[in-house]
């Protein structure tokens, strides 16, 4: 079954064709950073208007390059929740319409489950594993025990993983987007030069969670307090040492949840889940299978809405045309 997936929750105009959930026919991804490159993040107005203007060339670009014809098309699958309402829905209305006037079944993809799912596509895991979604908008320590046995463990009680690097990177213009610049610069800092605080969340129901904004807030206003003597305070210096903290946070609560859970099985996914620090360190553990989906499947994509769609249609979860976008992530089950 070969499905058209369209990704349009943020930045990212994507169409991409997958067939059978694991072949990548197609996934193009055309990026509005210079979009939104003046203002140092997304700016929601924009990101719907950039989207209107580039859906339909992004669409023919991605059956031309797969090389096939709409009628070849068998499922069509957008994404529906989360993200900015606006660019959401040029996505689900461009899919909606295209699969009604082909009479082609259409689904609404949730993009964090998308986000976890994109794993599956590359490698073929087995239930149970331990799910980590790190992107831009969402951090999530997930028990996934099925295809819809998806349980919440921990989340961040602030800020979104991506989104501290995104704020660092811009207050001290290392770039933009924000976290591969910071991951660029990272790889020529010492990590050891700032010693960042690490939220105490050890107990009781924040287990598993994060919160990042004591380690924006030490990164940004009080550098000379967490000052290594005798290192220097470079540009690369600080990136490295943050990167380090940030994503030493998540990894102290994915082994926690795997100790916990007797689970040795990690898969990774969201924008952060590119970050080369963690792909190291996680791939570095012994005794444990860890799962990354390639870096251009964890930054957004149309080629996870593809194969999550697939998922769906082969359960027979046709969503109704009635299906509307929605700004806000849907319930989880929580731990
Ligand atoms: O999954 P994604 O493309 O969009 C959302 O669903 O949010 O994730 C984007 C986020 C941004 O915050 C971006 O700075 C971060 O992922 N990101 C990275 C890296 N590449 C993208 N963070 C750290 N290291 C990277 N290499
Ligand atoms: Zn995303």
């Amino acid at each position: 079954m070969k499905v058209l997936g369209i990704e349009t929750s943020c930045d990212e105009c994507s169409c991409a064709v997958v067939e059978d959930g694991k072949k990548i026919l197609s996934n193009v991804i055309v990026s509005q950073f210079d979009v939104h490159k003046p203002y140092s993040g997304v700016v929601p107005e924009l990101a719907s208007r950039a989207h209107a203007e580039m859906i339909l060339p992004v669409y023919r670009e991605a059956l031309k390059e797969a090389g096939l014809e709409l009628t070849a098309i068998d499922g069509i699958a957008a994404t529906s929740r989360p993200g900015l309402l606006g660019a959401l829905l040029v996505g689900l209305s461009f899919a909606k319409a295209l699969a009604y006037t082909r009479r082609l079944p259409f689904a609404a993809a949730d993009h964090i489950r998308a986000h976890l799912y994109a794993p599956h596509i590359e490698h073929d895991i087995e239930y149970p594993y331990i799910g980590l979604l790190a992107s831009g908008g969402h951090t999530l320590i997930t028990k996934i025990s099925s295809f819809d046995d998806i349980e919440v463990l921990g989340a961040t009680l602030d800020d979104a993983c991506g989104e501290a690097f995104d704020k660092v990177a811009k207050y001290y213009g290392f770039g933009f987007p924000g976290g591969a610049a910071v991951d660029a610069l990272a790889q020529k800092g010492d990590a050891r030069a700032f010693r960042f605080p690490q939220p105490s969340l050890h107990k009781g129901e924040h287990r598993y969670d994060v919160s990042y904004s004591g380690l924006k807030t030490a990164a940004v206003n009080q550098l000379d307090m967490f000052h290594v003597p005798g290192c220097e305070k470079s540009p690369a210096n600080i990136a490295a040492s943050f990167q380090k903290a940030a994503i030493d946070m998540l990894l102290t609560r994915v082994f926690r949840a795997a100790e916990d859970t007797g689970i040795r099985r990690i898969a990774a996914g969201g924008g952060v889940a590119a970050n080369s620090y963690l792909r190291s360190a996680l791939a570095s553990q012994r005794g444990f299978e860890i799962v990354f989906p390639s870096a251009r499947l964890c930054t957004d994509n149309g080629a996870m809405i593809a194969a999550l769609g697939f998922e769906l249609f082969r359960r027979g979860r046709i969503s109704p045309w009635t299906e509307t976008a929605q700004a806000r992530v849907a319930a989880f089950r929580k731990a």
